[in-house]
């Protein structure tokens, strides 16, 4: 049966540590092998992307693979062509797929109905691929989670729902502040305090980030949400990352933003190029942490 990565629950418990020393192995070596050769991956991109998509393509040339990137727009996806049949189709052609969508369910659907994996590149619900390198992020500076308090600051969608289910694999404590009405789901929630995990949920940012040592923020309005950029701009208004939020975080408080950014929304400029910054790190650990997940998969 396939390897699926849907979401972080996807992971045998002792797998994600694994997967985030394997991965800065990997950083460390430069690595690269045949271990895709003569496998092709497909890319179905429904969202926009620069670091998933380009961290993916590379990662799988340097496993040795070939990938073909397809847009919902410019495919019969964009033309109502069922994603059942698309999934069934593609498995005659490729040996995975990297699925950037919106409802979850359209993965379920895709392994439901095609024969190969597929990896979660963004839903609205998860970010698994981002949260997995996010942690390698943290790791590289600071190796004992359970020592750790992460902070989140910002909407309660699929980056919190990911950090959460971070949060049942790894021991650090999660506090996190988001406005009222845009809390995480609560099946998320529960299912991560049942299994163990340290989550604390507020309406207020300056708790959540009292002395944490990373903080941690996303766009306001996701993709896909674009008509209530105005309505959560008021609503978000007091969950600004910035210096004077900073003050009441640990002294070597690091910020980390999967990016794009919206600089003067939810992180401000001099935030997020000043010293407090680890983001181009972060970003740059996407492309480890994909050959990582390549690998657990195809092995
Ligand atoms: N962080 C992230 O997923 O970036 P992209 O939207 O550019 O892929
Ligand atoms: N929450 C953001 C993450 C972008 C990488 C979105 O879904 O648009």
């Amino acid at each position: 049966m396939s390897k699926n990565f849907l979401t972080i629950l996807d992971l045998p418990m002792k797998v994600a540590p694994e997967l985030v020393l394997r991965a800065r192995e990997m950083k460390e070596k430069g690595y690269q092998n045949d271990m895709l050769k003569g496998k092709t991956i497909i890319l179905i991109f429904e969202k926009a992307s620069t670091r998933t998509r380009v961290s993916f393509e590379v990662a799988i040339q340097h496993l040795g693979g070939k990938s073909v990137f397809m847009t919902s727009q410019e495919s019969q996806l964009g033309r109502n062509e069922p994603l059942k049949d698309t999934a069934r189709v593609l498995s005659r052609y490729a040996h995975g797929l990297v699925v950037r969508t919106f409802a979850q369910e359209n993965l379920e659907e895709l392994v439901k109905f095609g024969q190969i994996p597929v990896i979660n590149a963004l839903t609205d619900k998860f970010h698994p691929c981002q949260v997995m390198s996010d942690l390698l992020t943290i790791y590289e500076r600071t190796p004992d989670f359970s020592q750790l308090t992460i902070a989140w600051v910002g909407d309660g969608n699929n980056m919190a729902h990911s950090w959460i289910n971070a949060a049942i694999y790894f021991p650090f404590q999660l506090n996190m502040a988001v406005p009222e009405g845009y809390e995480p789901d609560i099946d998320v929630v529960e299912r991560a305090l049942q299994a163990g995990a340290k989550i604390y949920l507020t309406h207020d940012p300056g708790e959540a980030v009292t002395g944490a040592h990373y903080v941690n923020t996303d766009v306001w309005a996701s993709m896909g949400q674009e008509d209530e950029q105005d309505t959560r701009a008021k609503v978000f208004a007091d969950f600004q990352v910035n210096r004077e939020l900073l003050t009441l975080a640990h002294p070597d408080v690091k910020v980390l933003h999967c990016l794009p950014a919206h600089r003067g929304e939810e992180i401000t400029d001099e935030v997020l190029e000043g010293p407090w910054s680890i983001v181009w790190d972060q970003a740059e650990n996407r492309l480890h942490m994909q050959k990582a997940i390549l690998e657990w998969i195809y092995s």
